[in-house]
């Protein structure tokens, strides 16, 4: 048996790791022995707990507990505390997802201990160094021993970063294997009203009081046409509060942040997503639902070229023309990307199993 230890910490892993560790115990051959790390990068129930519960994601083995804090403090706990977890176990394989501080930090831990690193959504590129989130990935990345891609523009960025072809594959999108799993909850409801699902917690939005009056303006536009359901992030809502934004809002309807079933069925009955998230992106495109990104760029650019996503950065004008084509229904209404199917995490497993 070889021994791995599947890393998660935020919000967007939970859905990441649940559909891969169903495949190691699904696995006749009990090819892998595993555990699970929690950083503790998120800690609240809702942003955290609901998640293992939801999908049946077995409790860590150990959470590391590190909490909120400046990114390189995060960072710092997590590779002082996870080295020495790793030195005690030893695993053959750290397995990380996505792109937050803990796929950094523990990238960075397993590669310096010489063990076996797997990136799981490996090769996405927003090409702006701006994101915490970039440059987790290109770290991340340039340190893995084998990629897992999840949209063919990953394979080529890995190409242009020289990283080796052997140590790419491309194999499909775990998070849609999560929401396929999670498709016969969700219940289409009949609305009176159309609505429009809001999230909004980048930086470059968020953080400072002009970005976020404009956001809001923004949003204001679209609550002409479509009622406002916000589940707000806690720093959103501290920020609104703390530069005095109140006044903006008062007719939308603000919501805590939700469990992914309940976020998963409001999306799923919505006439319109607003977000700079990058997992909705993908989410909604599986859905066939209309997704404004008010970013400038996405690192999931086959939302864009075959999805339903259009990307307006934060600029009213934009979302205006946005909001024209969506209304005249001028989008993808039936996406099909290649290997979102449900399967990419048992392609992981196959794929390891064969390989290594
Ligand atoms: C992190 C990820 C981001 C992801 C997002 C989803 C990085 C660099 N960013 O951003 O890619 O899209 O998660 O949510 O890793 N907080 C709470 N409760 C929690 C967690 C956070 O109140 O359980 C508040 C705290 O005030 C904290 C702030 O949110 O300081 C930011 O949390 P943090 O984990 O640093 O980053 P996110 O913005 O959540």
């Amino acid at each position: 048996m070889k021994k791995i230890v599947i890393i998660a910490g935020a919000r967007p892993n939970f859905m990441k790791i649940a559909p891969i560790i169903r495949a190691i115990e699904k696995d006749k051959d009990k090819f892998f022995e595993y555990k699970l790390v929690h950083t503790g990068q998120h800690y609240d129930k809702n942003m955290s707990d609901i998640f293992f519960e939801e999908l049946n994601i077995p409790k860590p083995d150990i959470n590391l507990g590190i909490g909120s804090g400046s990114q390189a403090k995060q960072v710092a706990e997590i590779m002082i505390k996870l080295e020495e977890y790793l030195l005690n176990y030893i695993p053959d394989y750290v397995l990380v997802v996505g792109d937050v501080n803990s796929t950094l930090a523990a990238g960075i831990v397993a590669s310096k201990l010489g063990i076996k690193l797997i990136h799981v959504e490996a090769g996405l590129r927003s090409f702006d160094r701006e994101m915490p989130e970039e440059i987790n990935r290109l770290v991340t990345d340039q340190l893995s021993d084998i990629l897992f891609v999840s949209e063919k523009s990953g394979l080529k960025n890995l190409k242009k970063e020289n990283i080796s072809k052997d140590k790419c594959f491309f194999v499909g999108n775990v998070m849609i294997d999560s929401l396929v799993s999670t498709l016969p909850k969700l219940k289409k409801e009949i609305n009176n009203q159309k609505y429009a699902v809001v999230t909004i917690h980048r930086p470059s939005n968020a953080d400072t009081g002009k970005d976020l009056r404009n956001i809001l303006e923004i949003l204001k536009e679209v609550s002409k046409e479509y009622k406002i359901i916000w589940p707000i992030h806690p720093r959103t809502k501290n920020n609104i509060e703390k530069f005095n934004l109140t006044e903006y809002i008062e007719d939308f309807d603000f919501r805590e942040p939700l469990g992914y079933i309940e976020f998963m069925n409001l999306v799923y009955n919505s006439s319109l997503v607003v977000t700079d998230s990058g997992g909705i992106q993908e989410e909604t495109t599986y859905l066939g639902i209309p997704c404004i990104t008010l970013r400038n760029n996405t690192e999931r650019p086959v939302t864009v070229s075959e999805g339903t996503n259009q990307l307006t950065g934060p600029i009213k004008e934009n979302v205006i023309d946005a909001l024209n084509k969506i209304k005249f229904g001028n989008y993808n209404q039936n996406p099909k990307i290649k290997f979102w199917d449900g399967k990419a995490a048992k392609r992981i497993i196959k794929n390891l199993k064969k390989n290594q």
